[in-house]
């Protein structure tokens, strides 16, 4: 067996209704007074609201206007709060742009300095404050993952923070929150659950069994469950399962990586704002098609083992699974193409800034297979 190291430094509690407790979660962590960090339509399903109940004559303050895909400037206005408010913990309740703003106000809180500082790989080197992270959509595996990512609008790209010290203390799952969210986003968000399942099982680093296991029944959870939750939001069951396999998605892709699937998505989403799951759903079939030569292996066996190929041939098998995500994609009502995703005809011009983009982003370090600019150029033009 190969040599491994394997982290999972959050704590993860399940529970239908479990939200209402995150009170006594701050103060099972020490914290005197929360920042509360969030966003306007969240604010109106009132899942905020009855979370703040819970924490009756306790002390804190609530930043209500997290943007989709977060910025610095966001990051920065929301440390100065939380600094004149004297915050000692951080409460986030949302998708991925509400916690991953929320570990980067971390960082600006505990460590002070400027947050570009911290960018990049291993950065960070020690404790930062207790944050607890509250998932209100199953998909990104924020609430468990070493990092985040907000974005430079100046300069047009999202910038990666990475370190053990920014997974959350205490991972606060409770179905119920995810009620409220719309089928489309309940789909997108799923797809992108599924990408870090996929990418991390065929990561350059995948070698471990905790991340394979992880990633073998997280993606059989969402074949079996997304179909569901996208269509009858009501379902608590699909519901639960969608969120348990979204966090273990998550525990897997912190330890192995994702792919280029991730780094076309990651670029589509700094320059053309497209949402993260749907970039992820568009690219995952072309991405896997272009990786099929490196692990033709293992798409099959994860292929046989989630149920989509009986066959004993493993391009087949392989195939088989890449059929299977079109269709699940089809069913849920995803857009397949950018065109039908809202992104404008792709000039030259773009297609050279979104090839340079993709070709730096961190995430291609872990793609099992060596990326040209002339792959990622292919990878945009069919996925237009
Ligand atoms: N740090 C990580 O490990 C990681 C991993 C993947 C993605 N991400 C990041 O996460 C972000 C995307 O997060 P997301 O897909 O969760 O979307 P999001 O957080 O941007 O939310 C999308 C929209 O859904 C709304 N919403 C969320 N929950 C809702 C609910 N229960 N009911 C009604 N509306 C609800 C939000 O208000 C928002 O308008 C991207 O910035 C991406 O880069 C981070
Ligand atoms: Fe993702």
């Amino acid at each position: 067996m190969n040599p491994f190291v394997f982290h999972v430094p959050t704590k993860i509690a399940f529970g239908e209704g479990l939200a209402s407790g995150t009170a006594d979660i701050v103060k099972e962590l020490a914290g005197n007074r929360a920042l509360i960090l969030t966003d306007k339509p969240l604010m109106k399903t009132g899942i905020v609201e009855q979370i703040l109940m819970g924490f009756g004559d306790m002390k804190y303050v609530v930043f209500d206007d997290v943007p989709p895909d977060s910025d610095v400037d966001c990051v920065n206005k929301v440390a100065d709060l939380a600094r004149a408010e004297e915050c000692d913990c951080i409460v986030a309740i949302g998708g991925g742009s509400v916690m991953d703003t929320a570990k980067v106000v971390n960082i600006c809180l505990t460590l002070g300095g400027e947050i570009l500082e911290y960018q990049g790989l291993n950065n960070i080197a020690e404790q930062l404050l207790p944050l607890v992270a509250v998932p209100t959509t199953a998909g990104t595996g924020s609430e468990v993952s070493m990092v985040a990512m907000v974005k430079d609008r100046a300069e047009g790209k999202k910038l990666l923070f990475g370190s053990r010290y920014l997974a959350p203390s205490v991972a606060v799952l409770d179905p119920l929150l995810t009620v409220s969210l719309p089928p489309k986003l309940t789909a997108a968000t799923g797809l992108d659950a599924l990408t870090h399942a996929v990418e991390s099982y065929t990561a350059v680093i995948s070698n471990s069994v905790f991340t394979d296991s992880l990633c073998i029944d997280s993606t059989k959870m969402i074949f079996e469950n997304l179909r569901i939750a996208t269509n009858d939001g009501g379902n608590i069951e699909a519901r639960s399962q969608m969120l348990v396999a979204s966090t273990m998605a998550g525990v897997a892709f912190t330890n192995s990586g994702v792919g280029v699937v991730h780094a076309l998505a990651h670029s589509v989403g700094a320059k053309f704002g497209t949402h993260h799951g749907i970039a992820n759903c568009i690219f995952l079939p072309h991405g896997m098609q272009f990786n099929m030569d490196a692990v033709t292996e293992r798409y099959a066996k994860l292929s046989r083992l989630v149920g989509m190929s009986t066959s004993s041939k493993d391009s087949v098998a392989a195939a088989e699974l890449i059929e299977a995500i079109e269709k699940l994609c089809t069913d849920c009502g995803l857009p397949r193409r950018l065109r039908d995703a809202g992104v404008p005809e792709l000039k030259s011009d773009d297609i050279e800034e979104l090839t340079f983009l993709t070709g730096s982003d961190p995430a291609i370090m872990f793609n099992p297979k060596e990326c040209s600019p002339e792959d990622i150029k292919g990878l945009y033009e069919r996925a237009y």
